[in-house]
């Protein structure tokens, strides 16, 4: 049996591009004791990906180069030598760009409930990024009912969960988006109050002010640098500011601006980061909570999802440049797993 991963070819130095990675096929590994042997169905495309691949500090070491892209995957266990997890159970964990992975059980994030209506959800709003969401807005952010939040990347999977959480708090919501097309999905589909194409805004600091008249209570932030100092000024007094990401840093660098000490000092802010992957623990309880909303209607969510493996370096790039609409995913095999063809290396060297 054939394995077929992308690697990664060559370190980028600043945003990835897709010829960094490569397609390779190497034997399907078998699980050790207490490890457990997973085919993926669905596989991530994540903004942190940029960090984990540069040779800089980061929370997580970098992907080391010919190793599989390091991803969230689901997938179904194909072959296990753990007594905690059974052949057959859907899995949460961290597989990589790879149609088969070797993972211990203990490293395992979740089994998901085998009735499952959508698989692909528990990497999304009933994954981590539904606990990013929840963690950042509700634990940190703690919106309460006349509270106005702000929050960054709002049309995408994170922040557009994020968003409809503190609506869900009575508190009145406004994005941040790149583009027409993202307010609008913010307004129309994720509830949000008033939404700011920040592309379009020649003074973001004044279309903030415009949009948040009684200024802003929660800023989310998921983006950092010139938005962050943007929203600094419109904080109210007390202000929480989770702070999810920085994806408007350059990779690995910084940009100039202006100290922030003595406004989180003046306006007493309480600037918390925080990463979800801290808190798996709890996702079975923060899912169920989540799942609850879904299925009330309460809780929307939206997913980009590319057709094959191949696909996934042009999905990062994408995301990347911000193009995509909604939590980005790969399908690498049908939910209900079918025996492996040779479409998806073809389907990649197509596209290099
Ligand atoms: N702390 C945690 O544990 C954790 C976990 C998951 C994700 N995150 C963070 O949450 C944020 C959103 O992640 P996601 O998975 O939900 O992705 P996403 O929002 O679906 O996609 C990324 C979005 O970021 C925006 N973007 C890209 N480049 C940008 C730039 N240079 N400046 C400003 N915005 C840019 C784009 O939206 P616009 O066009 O709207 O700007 C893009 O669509 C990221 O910062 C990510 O690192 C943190």
């Amino acid at each position: 049996m054939i394995n077929s991963r992308v690697i990664l070819a060559r370190r980028p130095t600043s945003l990835p591009v897709q010829s960094d990675f490569a397609f390779d096929s190497v034997p399907v590994p078998s699980p050790g004791p207490g490890q457990v042997l997973v085919r993926t169905l669905y596989v991530s495309i994540d903004p942190g990906m940029r960090g984990w691949l540069l040779d800089k500090p980061n929370y997580a070491a970098p992907v080391p180069v010919g190793a599989p892209m390091r991803s969230f995957g689901v997938g179904v266990v194909t072959e296990s030598r753990s007594p905690a997890i059974a052949t057959g159970d859907l899995v949460v964990g961290m597989t990589g760009w790879q149609e088969f992975a070797v993972l211990d059980a203990t490293d395992v994030h979740r089994r998901i409930p085998p009735d499952t209506s959508s698989v692909s959800a528990h990497l999304g709003v009933l994954g981590i990024t539904g606990l990013t969401a929840y963690v950042g807005m509700l634990e940190i952010g703690s919106p309460t009912p006349g509270d106005t939040v702000l929050v960054s990347t709002a049309a995408g999977a994170v922040g557009s969960v994020a968003g409809q959480l503190a609506s869900i708090s009575g508190a009145r919501t406004v994005g941040l988006t790149g583009s027409e097309e993202k307010r609008r999905l913010c307004l129309d589909q994720f509830g949000f109050d008033a939404a700011i194409n920040y592309r379009a805004e020649s003074d973001l600091a004044a279309a903030i002010a415009r949009e948040c008249p009684t200024g802003v209570d929660v800023y989310f932030d998921s983006v950092g640098g010139l938005m962050l100092d943007a929203a600094l000024g419109q904080l109210n007094v007390g202000a929480r500011v989770p702070v999810c990401g920085t994806i408007g840093l350059p990779p690995g660098g910084a940009v100039d601006g202006p100290r922030p000490e003595r406004t989180i000092l003046v306006k007493r802010l309480r600037v918390q980061g925080f990463l979800a992957t801290d808190h798996l623990a709890r996702l079975d309880h923060i899912a169920a909570r989540l799942a609850d909303w879904l299925d009330s209607g309460r809780l929307t969510h939206l997913e980009e999802i590319s057709p094959s493996l191949a696909d996934a370096p042009s999905a990062l790039v994408r995301q990347l440049a911000g193009d995509n609409l909604g939590r980005c995913l790969v399908r690498v095999a049908p939910d209900q797993p079918l025996p492996r063809t040779a479409s998806a290396r073809n389907r990649f060297e197509e596209a290099l």
